[in-house]
């Protein structure tokens, strides 16, 4: 019923690395020139997890922002914000429980698995059982359309349309709902009116979902219907009553799976990655020191790239001249492993170069990083306010 809007968020809950870089980063900045981007600091999610652990919490969001930013994420292009400085995210998420069944939570597969995973901590609680619905109340209280997530995240998006559907199926009703839209259709127009009305009718008889994509487009193009009757419209194609809420798509990410020190992917629990803004010193040494194949005992020893997690990042940071170069030396024992590893030193520097001058200025001066947060959460709030108009009215809050 909107036009797309992208939501993610991400929890401040550990310093950033180049396996965050290539798997959501370098994606957010590219998607922040082609949509509305909405993107924020999940502390409230962190704390699910981290309750025992603030400091934790109140290091990581503004050296996670400054990553963002430091990472080409545009202020001027993309909104920031912080979960906890637009409350109306609790609002929402107390609303919503109001209508979650106890079963959908129990029945997230996020639930058990992460009680497993992280088996040192209490997770019994009552917070994270809700994470994937605090999640909702983030995503619909923008009405986001698109809500870019890894593989695990999933889960969380479809349990936001079913929410949704569930909170349009018992709020979207109103009296007289069938004469209303039918009216609204003929504020259409003649002819914009009949062609609505048929590709209404061959999405509920033959179940045709281009039909259904096209009606709302139609819809999307008409500028001057009132919100109200455009609610109406697009919950009347699919049956229903109004849509209050919409459901978002979840965007899967292109699933690069950056390599980390060791061969395995990169991640914090492996211990193997090099931070975005990592020490140029430290990222020498920490590639100088990662182990290559086995097999290469002495320097006139062949190898085989493929048994080494050196290959995987010339994989990443070389181009074909240079893997032929390692192929070929690594195989005749022609080139030295700490050789081998000079240009992926300088691919990993190179790319940390721009992201570690953008950081510089923040870090100069922490107050631009605080009015660029100040500034989202305005806009973030206003967008949310406008929702929670609704909501309240539909749950029976709107008196005054
Ligand atoms: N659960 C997400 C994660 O762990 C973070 C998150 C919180 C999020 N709220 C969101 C992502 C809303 C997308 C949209 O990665
Ligand atoms: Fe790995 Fe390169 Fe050494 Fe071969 S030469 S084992 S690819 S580091």
């Amino acid at each position: 019923m909107f036009a797309d809007r992208v939501l993610s968020g991400m929890r401040p809950t550990g310093n950033l690395h180049l396996g965050h870089y290539h798997g959501v980063l370098k994606n957010w900045v590219e998607m922040q020139h082609q949509y509305e981007c909405l993107f924020f600091v999940a502390d409230w999610h962190a704390l699910t997890t981290h309750y025992d652990t603030p400091q934790v919490i109140e290091q990581n969001v503004w050296d996670m922002v400054i990553d963002w930013l430091a990472a080409g994420v545009d202020p001027s292009q993309a909104t920031l914000f912080i979960q906890s400085r637009v409350p109306e995210h609790a609002e929402l998420h107390l609303l919503l429980s109001m209508i979650t069944p106890l079963g959908w939570l129990e029945r997230m597969p996020t639930y058990k698995d992460q009680q497993e995973k992280l088996s040192g901590k209490d997770l019994s609680t009552y917070g994270f059982l809700g994470y994937p619905l605090l999640q909702s109340a983030d995503i619909l209280i923008y009405r986001a359309t698109q809500v870019p997530v890894g593989e695990d995240q999933v889960p969380h998006v479809e349990f936001t349309r079913e929410i949704a559907r569930r909170f349009n199926h018992i709020y979207g009703k109103e009296v007289g709902f069938e004469e209303k839209a039918e009216a609204a259709i003929k504020k259409l127009g003649g002819k914009k009116a009949k062609l609505y009305t048929e590709l209404r009718t061959r999405f509920q008889e033959q179940g045709d979902v281009e039909a259904l994509e096209s009606a709302k487009s139609l819809l999307d193009e008409q500028q001057s219907l009132s919100l109200g009757d455009r609610e109406r419209l697009f919950g009347y194609l699919e049956g229903g009553g109004k849509m209050i809420l919409s459901e978002p798509q979840a965007m899967l990410t292109a699933a690069s799976r950056m390599p980390g020190l060791d061969g395995q992917k990169m991640s914090k629990s492996y211990g193997n990655t090099i931070s975005l803004r990592e020490d140029e010193a430290e990222v020498g040494k920490k590639i100088k020191t990662m182990p290559t194949d086995p097999a290469r005992i002495r320097r006139t020893d062949p190898g085989d790239p493929a048994k080494c997690p050196v290959w995987q990042l010339h994989l990443v940071y070389s181009n074909d001249a240079t893997r032929e170069w390692v192929q070929q030396g690594c195989k005749s024992a022609g080139i030295g492993c700490i050789e081998c590893k000079q240009p992926v030193i300088a691919g990993v520097l190179e790319e940390q170069k721009p992201m570690r001058e953008r950081a510089q200025q923040y870090l100069d001066d922490p107050s631009l990083v605080r009015n660029i947060i100040a500034d989202g959460c305005e806009k973030a709030r206003k967008l949310a306010t406008e929702t929670m108009r609704d909501v309240r009215d539909a749950m029976g809050l709107g008196y005054s």
